[in-house]
């Protein structure tokens, strides 16, 4: 299976990028302080599919947001990953397709949406560069 390598020293905080990965959009987004402070203030009670940032990210990047970029409910390509585009009312991802909200760690937050956005095997191969898959 194919992998997908990542430089991450091009992304500026606050900012995203979308790739590929094993032809599925590939979401990789730095998050802000705040954004970060957002998802872990967030309740484990209030999720539908409970995980914290830290269970999404590795440790001591926990700024660094990667997620497969398809919608759990019927595989739509969310908004939010692209400057200006709507990202919701949770400030992660909103799907056009039937009004999932997404959160900051890409949780399931409101919508038929089932589960999160999955998050795929990853990981830092330096300090700026990942390795998916
Ligand atoms: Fe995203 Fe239905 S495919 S809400």
């Amino acid at each position: 299976l194919s992998t997908t390598e990542v430089d991450l020293s091009k992304i500026a905080e606050g900012q995203a990028v979308t790739t590929t990965f094993r032809s599925q959009p590939l979401f990789v987004r730095y998050l802000t302080a705040k954004e970060i402070a957002e998802a872990d203030a967030v309740p484990m009670s209030d999720l539908r599919d409970p995980e914290t940032l830290e269970q999404r990210t590795k440790e001591g990047h926990k700024n660094w947001l990667i997620t497969i970029g398809v919608c759990t409910h019927l595989g739509c390509v969310p908004l939010g990953n692209k400057e200006g585009e709507p990202r919701g009312e949770y400030g992660g991802y909103f799907c056009p397709c039937h009004g999932s909200q997404y959160d900051t760690a890409a949780r399931i937050r409101k919508g038929p949406a089932p589960t999160n956005l999955p998050v795929p095997e990853y990981a830092f191969t330096s300090d700026t560069i990942v390795k998916v898959g």
